[in-house]
């Protein structure tokens, strides 16, 4: 697994190994995190590095990788196009390579609902068109791309998997996010709640929505974790490359999130309002039913509150 000492890859670990297999994280730990890797062994290096990576797939010779390692932020992405092109486009490029050179034919990769831009309808599904609109969104969608070449070409079956919003923390405590800086909104606000942040800023209040802020997707990390084993259930060699959409396929805005952080931690969370961001659409929200179809796949920490309480309870963790 690459990016395993990261967010989600951490998470995906975790339910790797209670589903009985052994999770090999190959991170940079670039922005990631030694102690997030509690699952099975870390191996360092780096996706761009085929001398290293064949080294780990001899090691361990894995049944499939699973690809969440890559850079993450849509403005840095924006300012330097060139770092987003090397890690998530060549780095997979790379990573793809050492894969089938060593004859693994199953890979999982962590796409995002940013292939799809500025969405026309209010639901987005997997065929509706995909523009993206940022330079991370571009990188998604290019290898997306090349997956579908690989399995014709390869061989190499194919799902990838366009997250929403992930929010939340492991419900036990165990991991969860830690991005430095942080950009997600449930994080920034719950920074906010504990004092650790002077305020969380509306980036525009004057939006076509019914209280005028963005309308967002906001899907639980384990849920996000749990339809990595179901994908790996569905992949086989020869099986094309394949999308599917992840998130809880209901909406809630910017002030509904703050008014149910509110709630779950009683504190008051100051509000500052800011300009609307370039490329911000009025509302996201994805529509999962292809994956509840074909991966079996329905999410069980749906709940707002129940999403905000975990990551609340990760934050204020001893050490937190
Ligand atoms: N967090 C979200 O809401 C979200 C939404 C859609 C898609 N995604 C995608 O999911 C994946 C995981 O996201 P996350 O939030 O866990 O991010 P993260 O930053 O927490 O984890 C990414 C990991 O990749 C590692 N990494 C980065 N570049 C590397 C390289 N060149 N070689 C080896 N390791 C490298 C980092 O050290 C880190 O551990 C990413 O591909 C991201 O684009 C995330």
């Amino acid at each position: 697994m690459t990016g395993g000492a990261g967010y989600i890859g951490s998470h995906a670990c975790k339910a790797l190994a209670q589903a009985g297999y052994l999770p090999v994280t190959y991170d940079n730990l670039s922005r990631g995190h030694e102690w997030a890797v509690q699952w099975g062994p870390l191996e360092e290096g780096d996706i761009r590095d085929p001398a290293r990576l064949e080294e780990v797939f001899k090691k361990y010779r894995p049944q499939a990788v699973l690809h969440f390692a890559g850079l993450t932020y849509v403005g840095e992405s924006v300012e330097r196009p060139e770092l987003y092109y090397d890690h998530n486009v060549a780095g997979t490029l790379t990573l793809l390579g050492a894969m089938v050179r060593a004859g693994v034919r199953r890979f999982v990769f962590s796409s995002s609902a940013a292939v799809y831009g500025t969405p026309r309808g209010e639901r987005v599904e997997e065929g509706d068109s995909t523009e993206p609109i940022n330079p991370y969104g571009r990188c998604k969608l290019f290898v997306e791309q090349v997956l579908a070449d690989y399995a014709s070409a390869r061989g190499v079956g194919s799902v990838s998997l366009r997250y929403f919003n992930a929010a939340g923390a492991d419900p036990e405590g165990r991991t969860g996010e830690a991005h430095d800086p942080e950009t997600h909104l449930i994080p920034v606000v719950l920074a906010a709640a504990r004092g650790d942040r002077e305020a969380v800023t509306l980036f525009g209040d004057d939006y076509d929505t019914p209280d005028g802020s963005c309308i967002r997707d906001y899907i639980h990390v384990t849920d996000l974790a749990q339809a990595h084993l179901l994908a790996l259930g569905v992949l086989d060699d020869g099986t094309g490359a394949r999308a599917f959409n992840l998130g809880n396929g209901r909406g809630f805005s910017v002030k509904q999130v703050i008014a149910a952080a509110s709630e779950v931690t009683g504190c008051v969370i100051p509000v500052e309002l800011g300009p609307r961001r370039p490329g911000d659409p009025a509302v996201l929200v994805g529509s999962s039913e292809r994956a509840a179809g074909i991966l079996g796949w329905k999410p069980s920490h749906a709940d707002l509150r129940h999403i905000i309480e975990t990551a609340w309870r990760w934050m204020n963790r001893s050490g937190g």
